[in-house]
């Protein structure tokens, strides 16, 4: 798909990985949807920062667990671009204690409405407002832990692997006019209260490549992934080998 011109919808597109996408899609001249939750002062240091391209860019908050929420963004989307050609579900929750005991019914329908329901909610309400002669691009951004089946972050695995299931699945049910690729992320950046030390150790220790990732090579992904028409059910591991 050519970007410029194009409009897309990033959930948690204000910080972190999410920034970066929205920043390479802005760079690229594609006009962006700048979804967030928490973060409203960064979402509006973003939607500067992707204005200083040239784009287009609106901010629009939504709690992702209100299935209510999540079903606003699109025609909120549409009303004000007119149409959106472009989707990545990047937002989701990446609970400290998800152990298989210590996970209890209410984080498991947190993570499965954060990282699953609003994902799947957002597919259903993108292919639905696409006409069915314009091209569109969903990218799943997903991880690439679930490779390997180890218990740890017992429902945040469970959560992503069923995600990553749904985009091979969305790649079948979405073609021809809309290709749906994944990217699924190893160590990118440090979790909430860690700092830099702690993934470069980590990463030293278990990754092939002996140094973490970066959200601009990750963004770099996702457009490569846009940008390619004749991939669609594809997820690149950008995890330096480390679930090889
Ligand atoms: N960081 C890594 O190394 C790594 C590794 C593997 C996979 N990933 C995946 O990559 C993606 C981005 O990771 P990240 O580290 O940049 O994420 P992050 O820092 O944890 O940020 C999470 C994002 O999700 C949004 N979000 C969380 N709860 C929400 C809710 N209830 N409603 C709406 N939005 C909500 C946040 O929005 P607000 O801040 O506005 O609330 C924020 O933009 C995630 O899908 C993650 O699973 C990341």
């Amino acid at each position: 798909m050519e970007l410029q011109g194009k409009t897309a919808v990033i959930t948690g597109g204000a910080i972190r990985v999410g920034r970066a996408i929205t920043l390479a899609l802005a760079q690229a001249e594609c006009n962006v949807y700048i979804h967030y939750n928490r973060s409203a002062t960064p979402a509006l240091e973003t939607q500067q920062a992707a204005q200083a391209f040239g784009v287009r860019a609106e901010v629009y908050s939504a709690d992702l667990h209100d299935a209510t929420a999540v079903q606003a963004i699109m025609p909120a989307a549409r009303a004000a671009f007119g149409q959106v050609d472009i989707l990545i579900n990047n937002a989701a929750i990446f609970p400290e204690e998800d152990s298989f005991t210590a996970t209890d019914l209410a984080l498991w329908d947190e993570l499965f409405h954060i990282n699953l329901r609003a994902p799947f909610l957002l597919c259903q309400a993108f292919a639905a407002q696409l006409p069915p002669d314009r091209p569109g691009c969903i990218v799943n951004v997903l991880d690439a832990r679930v490779r390997r089946p180890y218990p740890d972050h017992f429902a945040y695995r469970l959560s992503k692997g069923a995600l990553w299931q749904m985009t091979e699945m969305l790649a079948h049910e979405l073609a021809p006019h809309i290709t749906v690729n994944g990217v699924a992320l190893g160590a990118i950046l440090p979790p909430p209260g860690k700092g830099q030390n702690y993934l470069d150790t980590l990463a030293q220790e278990r990754v092939p490549l002996q140094r973490p990732g970066s959200p601009d090579i990750v963004a770099q992904n996702v457009l490569h992934l846009l940008r390619q028409d004749f991939l669609t059910g594809v997820i690149l591991p950008i995890d330096g080998g480390e679930f090889l």
